[in-house]
């Protein structure tokens, strides 16, 4: 590198630089020779493909310790939150009995969700279980018993709820249907002694006088014990969840109703003010009559 010019020149700074860059003398890339590099990029790729095998590892050994019929972990201690059909943006079924409107999508909602309790389709599926004890099919040791068989749920056992003998559920008598689903809990036994829980529904707060009458599907609201345990998605294909459906046969017209809807069960814990959405579902009922 040869500068013309004085030392502390632009030109031999520049120079300095293209030496540190590419030294052409002892054949330096930045400072280093090519041995040099070399030997760091070798580190370097050692180093990562020791951390990408140590990740792949892990993962493997992870998965290998999941279960594909069972969730590794569930808190079986709490009891399952309720939901109600039909349902809206919101808990809230409101609706004027002459406006057909109003209520269509509530029958619309109704017809897809109950489609598959068809009796004809429940035959098909699922089995004819005795009631009021567990379908139990465990697995026996290593050998799974899968696939699990469940019980029938006939769209005709809602009666008045069914949509069957009244195709609009109520609706356009101001007397609404409305069904209440436990969630889904793989393994849970929700009563003892051969006692089903069941549902059983109230006005919140001062609208006891408003909420009327009301009339429970199946008998006495209950989800009958031969539903459960409950195996999980994989393994019980078929599964049908069972209903309550709930019939507001004679609740004031023109006004809110706040109805609180809970289970009742001899093993459950009810639910208590850390969870307040367990075994328990709120909706807000408003009935318009012109
Ligand atoms: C259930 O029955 C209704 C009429 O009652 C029908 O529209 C619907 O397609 C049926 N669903 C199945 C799954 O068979
Ligand atoms: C469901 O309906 C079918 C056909 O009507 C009937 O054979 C079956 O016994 C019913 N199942 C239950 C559990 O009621
Ligand atoms: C699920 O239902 C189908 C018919 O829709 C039936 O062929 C099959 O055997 C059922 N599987 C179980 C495990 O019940
Ligand atoms: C409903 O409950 C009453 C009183 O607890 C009982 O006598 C009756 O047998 C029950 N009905 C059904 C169908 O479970
Ligand atoms: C329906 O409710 C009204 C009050 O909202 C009451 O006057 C009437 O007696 C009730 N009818 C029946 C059959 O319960």
């Amino acid at each position: 590198c040869l500068s013309v010019s004085s030392p502390r020149s632009a030109g031999s700074i520049h120079c300095e630089w293209r030496e540190f860059f590419w030294n052409p003398r002892t054949h330096e890339l930045m400072g280093r020779t090519a041995t040099s590099w070399g030997l760091i990029l070798l580190f370097y790729l050692v180093f990562y493909l020791f951390l990408a095998g140590m990740f792949v590892l892990t993962m493997y050994i992870m998965l290998l310790t999941l279960d594909d019929y069972k969730p590794t972990w569930q808190d079986r201690l709490t009891t399952p939150g309720m939901m109600i059909r039909p349902k809206g943006d919101q808990l809230e079924i409101s609706f004027s009995v002459s406006n057909t409107e109003s209520w269509d999508g509530f029958v619309q909602n109704l017809n897809n969700f109950l489609s598959p309790y068809n009796d004809s389709y429940q035959v098909q599926t699922n089995d004819n279980c005795p009631p009021d004890q567990y379908f139990i099919q465990e697995d026996s040791g290593e050998v799974r018993n899968n696939p699990k068989r469940s019980c029938q749920f006939n769209r005709t056992m809602l009666e008045e709820c069914s949509g069957v003998s009244d195709r609009f559920y109520g609706y356009s008598r101001g007397e609404p249907c409305i069904l209440i689903k436990l969630n889904r809990v793989i393994g849970m036994l929700p009563g003892k002694d051969g006692q089903s829980p069941y549902v059983t529904c109230g006005a919140k707060r001062e609208d006891s006088d408003k909420i009327g009458r009301l009339a429970y599907y199946p008998p006495n609201g209950t989800f009958n014990l031969m539903y459960y345990p409950y195996y999980g998605k994989k393994a019980q294909v078929n599964y049908t969840q069972p209903l309550v459906a709930v019939k507001f046969l004679n609740a004031s017209v023109n006004t809110d109703i706040y109805v609180e809807c809970k289970i009742n069960s001899n093993t459950l814990a009810d639910g208590n003010e850390r969870d307040k959405f367990a075994g328990r579902v709120s909706f807000k009922l408003r009935i318009n009559d012109k």
